[in-house]
């Protein structure tokens, strides 16, 4: 029987993608055929750091040359966009027993509401278990330093949004 490509959607919200978030593709990448990174599109949502297009654009930019990944953003149920994409694996990021509840709840959840699909979790490095967006964007908009808690790119975009040091690395 042939199954097809294996393919997992990571989904998120990605604002903005960091660490954490760049070591669970990179540990996904042998597993799977193709990893679809898919950024939620969250039209109630007003208070993004950055605007979908550009999450997808520095997501793209981080992933350039990665073949086997490729950026989509997604509205609605996420099992409605896995099934568009062929998708029957879903992946998540356990970072610590905290995230255990809300992450169980949504892979039972999509399981309910599409029994095929299966969410498989993996554990980022410990030195990016702490990692989140929430705490990056606060961080940030507190006048700390990213550097090593997202990929340069991302902090070059954020002190460009500041308007910071345009070259800054
Ligand atoms: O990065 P986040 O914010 O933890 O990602 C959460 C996300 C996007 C995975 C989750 O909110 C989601 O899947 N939203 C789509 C709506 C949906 O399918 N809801 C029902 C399943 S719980």
């Amino acid at each position: 029987m042939n199954k097809g490509p294996r393919i997992a959607v990571y989904p998120g919200s990605f604002d903005p993608i960091h660490e954490g978030h760049l070591d669970i593709i990179h540990r996904c990448r042998p597993v799977f055929d193709r990893v679809v990174v898919a950024v939620l599109r969250n039209t109630g949502k007003t208070s993004s750091f950055f605007p979908v297009e550009e999450r997808v654009e520095i997501i793209e930019a981080v992933l350039e040359g990665f073949d086997d990944c490729r950026v989509e953003t997604f509205e609605g149920l996420l099992v409605h966009f896995m099934d568009k994409v062929g998708a029957r694996t879903t992946v998540r990021g356990l970072r610590a027993v905290s995230d255990f509840e809300t992450e169980f709840q949504m892979a039972l959840m999509n399981r309910r509401l599409d029994p095929r699909v299966e969410t498989v979790f993996f554990t980022p490095k410990e030195e990016y278990s702490y990692i989140s967006s929430r705490l990056v964007k606060e961080i940030f908009l507190l006048g700390g330093d990213v550097e090593g808690l997202v990929p340069p790119v991302v902090r070059r975009r954020m002190l460009a949004r500041r308007g910071g040091p345009a070259g800054a690395r």
